[in-house]
């Protein structure tokens, strides 16, 4: 008789696990949380665009009153944005981490003739941006700006007050200028590796995309 080798008692490793573990996998989960992190700052830009409303900014007022009526909402929305922000760097900088470590001496000089200075700087520019909206969240979600407390005529929270006020100190539009500027060049790269990571760009779109992913930065 034969000898059939058994397989019970030893466990199958999850095949979705093993994916999420490769070098490609770890680049979906770069480029997914990236595209959502995209999509927040998106919906943020919106909703900042909204101080335009009203001749004391009052838009960004009733909208900042609105998103906060759902505790639940609110939180849900906040957590949501941490993980991801924490999978995306967590992830990112695995990579970096691995390909720094693979490529010899010689082959990262050559690779640097090839890429851009964005592409170079993604772990520089997303670091600072990492510092950045600690700072910014500090600022303006958990209120250490001076201005917190100011309520407009209708006893709403005055976030257009606030923001008015903050970036009347030149100290901190600098800041925001120069984190900003670090923020495009981190997008204009990375909505780029998106398409490419997910095999959506081609020779004809190249072009497209990368003039696409700058007017969106
Ligand atoms: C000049 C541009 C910006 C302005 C005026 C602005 C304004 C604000 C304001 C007023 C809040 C507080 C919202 C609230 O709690 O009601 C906020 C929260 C936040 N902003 Fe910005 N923002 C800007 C750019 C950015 C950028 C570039 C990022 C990310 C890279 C960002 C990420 C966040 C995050 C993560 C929060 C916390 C969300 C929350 O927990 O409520 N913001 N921003």
């Amino acid at each position: 008789m034969s000898a059939i080798p058994s397989v019970i008692g030893t466990r199958q490793p999850n095949s979705l696990l093993v994916f999420a573990k490769s070098s490609i996998g770890r680049k979906w989960i770069v480029g997914g949380s990236g595209a959502l992190l995209v999509l927040f700052l998106l919906a943020h830009l919106a909703g900042n665009l909204t101080i335009y409303i009203g001749s004391h900014g009052e838009g960004i007022n009733v909208y900042a009153q609105t998103l906060h009526t759902s505790a639940l909402f609110l939180w849900g929305a906040r957590l949501g944005l941490l993980l991801v922000f924490v999978v995306h760097i967590g992830t990112a900088l695995s990579l970096a981490v691995e390909n720094r470590r693979a490529r010899p001496v010689r082959a990262a000089k050559n690779a640097h003739l090839q890429s851009t200075v964005f592409a170079r700087t993604m772990v520089l520019s997303g670091l600072v941006v990492l510092c950045f909206v600690v700072l910014h969240v500090a600022q303006f979600a958990l209120g250490f700006n001076g201005y917190a407390q100011l309520l407009d005529a209708e006893g709403r929270h005055d976030v257009a007050a606030m923001i008015i006020k903050s970036f009347q100190n030149p100290f901190l539009s600098g800041i925001y200028f120069l984190a900003l500027l670090l923020l495009g060049m981190h997008l204009s790269h990375g909505i780029q590796s998106v398409f490419q990571t997910f095999g959506l760009n081609g020779r004809k779109t190249a072009e497209i995309l990368k003039r696409g992913a700058l007017v969106v930065s």
